[in-house]
């Protein structure tokens, strides 16, 4: 099969039939890319194109291309080589087999060796992301939302071993923001984050501003934003902190959260985060 370097959209239309401002984008291997913008400003919309492969013929008129070329037809007629991988908002399965069992037919028909270490290290690298270890034993229609879209990224990176993936909205499952970028940047594969978060955002190298359903704008993260973007992430860490003593039961005292503000102010010994 054909090795994926790049992949670009060529800009379309709005949804007032305004050409978009931004005519090209290119995505490399080992990038992390965010879409950022307003509700119903076309975030899905974009991320849609890209993995139906838009030829002109979605309501946008964008195109996708990869290395340059319009996306060949090996990429289209068999689903076992779709190098694109969406993890949607939405996640509802139709399997209610246990964890470990999904995991491996999944193993199996992908890479028919080792299936078993392949899903001890998926189910790893999903318990890196999500506060509530995961059994292998309970069945998938029984995950958490957090559990759920930490197994599904675990899944699409390690045994879909995709080279694009795509997310939608994490933010929301409650999944350990800083753990995901660290793991993520260790591979070399193009993830593009849907996202609200600036933590998400400024970790980014690049983000496209959506507005009235297209590209409006690119921002490079420069350094200034980089440095921002780490304490962003602290800030979310001290916020999954609290929020487990908070589920936990746990009373949470003033001084304490006014405590862990300092720290971040000005960190005498590093913040703990778990
Ligand atoms: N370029 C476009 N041309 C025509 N219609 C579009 C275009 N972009 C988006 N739309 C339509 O506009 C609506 C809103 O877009 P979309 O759902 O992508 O927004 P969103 O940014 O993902 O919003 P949210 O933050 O609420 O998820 C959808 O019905 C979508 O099909
Ligand atoms: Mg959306």
């Amino acid at each position: 099969m054909m090795k994926i370097e790049k992949i670009s959209i060529i800009g379309g239309y709005g949804r007032d039939g305004k050409a978009e401002e931004i005519k090209r984008v290119d995505f490399y291997m080992g990038d992390i890319i965010s879409i950022v913008g307003p509700t119903g400003s076309g975030k899905t919309a974009l991320i849609n194109d890209i993995e139906l492969y838009a030829d002109g013929n979605t309501p946008s008129k964008r195109k996708v291309l990869i290395n340059d070329q319009p996306v060949p037809e090996e990429f289209s007629l068999n689903p076992s080589q779709h190098p694109i991988a969406l993890i949607s908002q939405h996640t509802n399965f139709l399997s209610d087999l246990p964890v470990g069992e999904f995991l491996e037919i999944h193993a199996r028909i992908r890479r028919s060796e080792n299936a078993a270490s392949i899903v001890g290290e998926t189910l790893d690298f999903a318990n890196q992301l999500t506060g509530e270890a995961i059994d292998p034993r309970s069945s998938m229609t029984e995950l958490s939302g957090g559990q759920t879209r930490s197994l599904l990224i675990a899944d699409a990176v390690i045994i879909g071993n995709a080279p694009i993936i795509l997310l939608d909205e994490i933010e929301n499952a409650g999944i350990h923001k800083r753990k995901v970028l660290e793991l993520l940047k260790k591979y070399k594969k193009i993830f593009i984050f849907v996202t609200h978060d600036p933590a998400i955002a400024l970790s980014s190298k690049l983000r496209i501003i959506m507005g009235k359903g297209a590209m409006q704008k690119l921002v490079e993260t420069g350094e200034d934003e980089q440095l921002a973007a780490s304490k962003l992430q602290a800030i979310d860490g001290v916020m999954l902190d609290f929020r487990k003593l908070m589920r936990l039961g746990k009373e949470i005292g003033n001084e304490e959260v006014e405590d862990r503000i300092k720290q971040l102010v000005n960190p005498g010994k590093p913040p703990e985060i778990k």
